[in-house]
């Protein structure tokens, strides 16, 4: 199995309520390493560029608004099939929907409040990557 890396979001209901270490120690606990980590406050233009994908969607105001209501923590994680580990520790988009024992299930608040983003494909990984980090900042 390759390692891969991915790219993760602990979103701002996560940073509000003190639950980056939490998520993180799940992240870990998954086996997945945390190779470059910062806080920081999304600007508007970040917002839309990174869901840009989302555009059309009804939802996309609200999403905006949403990441940008507070800091967030971007990561990048690495690990064997990292991309797919990382959904699966993540649980469904909808917290409803979360398996127990997934990061959602356990702290998600709502489908928007929902805790984490995680890359869903190699593809979209190495975009996200690249938007937040330059490779410097990224020690595995
Ligand atoms: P994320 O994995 O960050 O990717 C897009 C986000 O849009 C998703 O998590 C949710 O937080 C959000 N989202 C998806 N569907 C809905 C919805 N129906 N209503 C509000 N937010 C949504």
């Amino acid at each position: 199995m390759a390692i891969e890396r991915t790219f993760s979001i602990v979103k701002p209901d996560a940073t509000r309520r003190n639950l980056t270490g939490a998520v993180c120690a799940k992240l870990e606990e998954a086996g997945l390493r945390i190779v470059a980590q910062k806080r920081i406050q999304m600007t508007r233009e970040n917002a839309e560029t990174f869901y840009a994908v989302h555009k059309e969607r009804p939802f996309f105001g609200e999403l905006v608004d949403f990441m940008i209501s507070g800091p967030v923590v971007v990561q990048v994680l690495e690990g064997e099939n990292a991309i797919l580990k990382n959904r699966e520790v993540m649980g469904a988009t909808n917290p409803a929907d979360a398996d127990e024992g997934t990061i959602r299930k356990e702290f998600a608040e709502s489908i928007e409040a929902n805790s984490v983003h995680g890359s869903d494909s190699p593809e979209n990984a190495a975009i996200e990557i690249a938007y937040f980090f330059s490779g410097s900042e990224i020690v595995g």
